[in-house]
């Protein structure tokens, strides 16, 4: 069986509920995991991946990667890569900028489809999409486990409501 978690997002708030519910919900250790997030410019990866990491405890600022590509955090000991494909130019590029070192991390990724062969092997596909053209707030989230560790995590998410 494969797990899944959908849900309407009516805001930001909401969406910040369900990243730390999401944070909750995973093991503790999540050395080697990759989280793939997948959505429009805009659609809310980042917002998504700033409030799981506040929730876990990260007090700074969690800027965008856009441009470093890779932006490493460690909370409680655990380590964390946020990284952003959008500008990629070559699977090269990505490890030399510390693509390798994040292996012993939580990958979150956004744009993972820019680096098909770095990505393949993800333990969890989010999805945001926007909702309504007249509803500037509104998005829908859809959580998808692609590995066996994930599928736990995710009946746990489901249960967590
Ligand atoms: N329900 C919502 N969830 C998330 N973000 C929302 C929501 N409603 C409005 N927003 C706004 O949408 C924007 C989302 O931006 P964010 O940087 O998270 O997108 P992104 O998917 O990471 O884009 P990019 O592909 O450019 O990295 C923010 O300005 C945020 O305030
Ligand atoms: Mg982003």
């Amino acid at each position: 069986m494969t797990s899944s978690v959908e849900q309407w997002l009516a805001d930001e708030s909401a969406t910040a509920a369900l990243a730390s519910r999401f944070a909750a919900a995973l093991p503790e250790d999540t050395a080697g995991w990759t989280i793939l997030l997948e959505g429009e410019l805009g659609a809310g990866k980042s917002t998504f991946v700033r409030a799981m990491l506040r929730s876990l405890g990260h007090e700074g600022s969690v800027p965008s990667p856009t441009y470093t590509l890779v932006e490493p955090y460690t909370i409680s000991g655990r380590e964390i890569y946020h990284i952003d494909l959008y500008r990629v130019n070559s699977e090269e590029e990505l490890y030399f900028l510390g693509w390798s070192d994040s292996a012993d991390g939580l990958r979150m990724v956004e744009w993972p489809d820019r680096a098909p062969g770095l990505t393949a092997g993800g333990d969890i596909r989010i999805r945001l999409a926007y909702g309504h053209a007249a509803d500037e707030s509104g998005r829908r989230i859809e959580i998808e486990a692609l590995s066996r560790r994930a599928d736990d995590a995710l009946l746990v998410l489901g249960e967590s409501a």
